[in-house]
């Protein structure tokens, strides 16, 4: 069976989005029930500024919440001050997110595209000198929500730059959710011009529901590399229009009933979103999450 690397993302972009902020104590056993379900990767919260995204803000008592041996968990880090956040905690991987586009970078980290690799380059030393691993982001590679259609030129481009600060992934990212296959195939053709493919990602949003369509659109360009979020959760506060993420168990389904392995317990893992689900008194949106026991 083929392998794919799954990313989960629940914790931190879905609960970034919620209007509510979640009990420190509900959010560590959220993720334990996802490691549970066999995730081996979890994005589990920001050291963003509490006042741009407080739904995050008790980042550092989630982490010292959490001791599961054998689980990649990640944080966002968005400047030095994160960075300094996530070595007091522990940290061994950082996610470092940039964008495609000047309008949603201004809005999403109050600075240019330039002045934020600026701000990444000395970060991304340090880490890498402490021992952590790099993971990158690039925001709107298909669509704007403020610019409309982003040139896959630009998306290679920048790719390339975060990838020569040492992160190993970069997450290409539907920020808005809207982007269709042949758009996923145009921008990750350039990109594959400058990147190998073990080091690309896709991070989908499912807004318009097309998500699972360009997930089969990057496998069939060698993309072996997913994130997504248990139960369909997520979004982007400082993305209008921005819906869930790709539910984790619809991507779980399609790709191990197409012959990939995944490694998750497709039960458990709807009983982890069942489990926040509850905690947020509304259902999730995840398609398998309504039929799967
Ligand atoms: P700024 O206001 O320009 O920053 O924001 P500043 O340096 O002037 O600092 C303002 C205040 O925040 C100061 O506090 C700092 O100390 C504090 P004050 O002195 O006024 O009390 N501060 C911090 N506190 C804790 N941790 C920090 C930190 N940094 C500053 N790391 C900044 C600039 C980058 C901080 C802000 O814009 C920010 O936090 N942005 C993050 C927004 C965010 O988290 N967005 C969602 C995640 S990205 C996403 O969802 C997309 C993704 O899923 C991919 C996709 O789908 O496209 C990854
Ligand atoms: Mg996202």
């Amino acid at each position: 069976m083929a392998e794919v690397r799954l990313l989960e993302v629940g914790p931190r972009d879905g609960l970034q989005n919620e209007p509510e902020v979640i009990p420190t104590g509900v959010k560590i056993e959220y993720v334990r029930r996802l490691a549970a379900a066999g995730l081996k990767r979890i994005e589990v919260t920001s050291f963003v500024s509490p006042r741009w995204v407080p739904q995050l803000a008790d980042a550092s008592e989630v982490l010292a919440g959490l001791d599961l041996p054998g689980v990649e968990l990640s944080v966002l880090v968005p400047n030095q001050k994160g960075l300094e956040r996530a070595l007091e905690a522990g940290v061994k991987r950082i996610a470092l997110f940039a964008a495609a586009s000047e309008t949603f970078s201004r809005k999403n980290l109050n600075r240019s595209i330039a002045e934020s690799l600026d701000d990444y380059r000395p970060v991304a030393r340090q880490a890498l000198a402490a021992g952590m691993s790099l993971r990158g982001y690039l925001s709107t590679c298909f669509v704007c929500p403020f610019e409309g259609p982003v040139a896959p030129d630009r998306v290679a481009a920048l790719t390339a730059e975060l990838l020569e600060m040492g992160v190993d992934e970069v997450g290409i990212s539907d920020t808005i959710g809207v982007a269709v296959p042949p758009q996923i195939r145009a921008t990750l053709k350039a990109v594959l011009e400058v990147a190998p493919v073990e080091k690309l990602a896709l991070h989908l949003h499912d807004t318009w529901g097309t998500a699972l369509a360009n997930v089969w659109a990057g496998l069939e360009l060698g993309i072996a590399s997913f994130d997504a979020s248990s139960g369909g959760l997520g979004g982007c506060p400082y993305a209008p229009g921005a819906a869930g993420n790709l539910a984790t168990e619809d991507l779980v389904n399609l790709l191990e009933r197409s012959g990939y392995d995944t490694g998750v317990d497709l039960g458990k893992l709807a009983e982890a979103s069942r489990f926040l689900a509850q905690a947020l008194g509304r259902e999730l949106p995840s398609r398998v999450l309504r039929v799967v026991d």
